[in-house]
């Protein structure tokens, strides 16, 4: 790839953009509102906005290998501080996807190197869910329920940070889990239940 016609590209999307509207920009610039926390994997074929059509200004955005949920990160940690708390966007969306190079990693057996404290989050959720897992006998489906169980997992574990525990109470914010499919483009609710799990997990995890 030519890196010039990345900047080429970037002249061309300014001219578009003012062409539709002369003030896009100085709207761009005065403050962003988004009503969406999106997180993701960092893969090139899962683009955050493009597959939901939202622009620039609609989501906050966090990707990472495998779109996890770790309470030791800080950079998740603080996406989440900040959407939730002072941005007070409305949903959190953990969006997954199959054919996962990370949980597709995580179901082998190999030293993968500094991989291996990442992919053990991968690894916890298909031990929390291993009964089901392990009754699927086709390894694909079973690599398939494992990319949709550690959605569900990571919904979880935003659903242990205080600041949502309260968002949730306070003003009703929601958490959604969806996985993408490469395969035909389309994005699946995985339906998650957050308030049924919110309520299982309080005993435990309350901060609020
Ligand atoms: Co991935």
């Amino acid at each position: 790839m030519n890196i010039e016609q990345l900047f080429e590209n970037n002249k061309q999307w300014i001219a578009e953009q003012l062409k539709n509207d002369s003030e896009y920009f100085n709207k761009l610039a005065s403050g962003q509102a988004p009503k969406i926390l999106y997180i993701g994997c960092s893969d090139s074929r899962v683009t955050a906005e493009e597959i939901i059509g939202l622009k620039p200004g609609e989501a906050f955005v966090h990707r990472n290998v495998a779109n996890l949920v770790n309470n030791v990160d800080l950079s998740v940690m603080s996406v989440i501080n900040y959407a939730v708390e002072h941005l007070k966007v409305e949903h959190v969306i953990v969006c997954g996807h199959y054919n996962c190079g990370g949980v597709k990693a995580a179901m082998q057996s190999a030293d993968l190197g500094i991989l291996n404290p990442w992919l053990r989050n991968i690894r916890d959720a298909y031990r929390l869910n291993k009964e089901e897992l392990n009754a699927i006998e086709d390894i694909d489906q079973r690599y398939d329920r494992l990319v949709e169980v550690n959605v569900k997992e990571q919904c979880i574990n935003v659903l242990k940070t205080a600041v949502v525990q309260r968002a949730v109470k306070d003003r009703g914010l929601t958490v959604h889990g969806w996985v993408f499919d490469l395969r035909n483009g389309e994005v699946k609710d995985l339906n998650i239940d957050f308030q049924k799990h919110l309520e299982a997990i309080r005993e435990i995890y309350r901060l609020d």
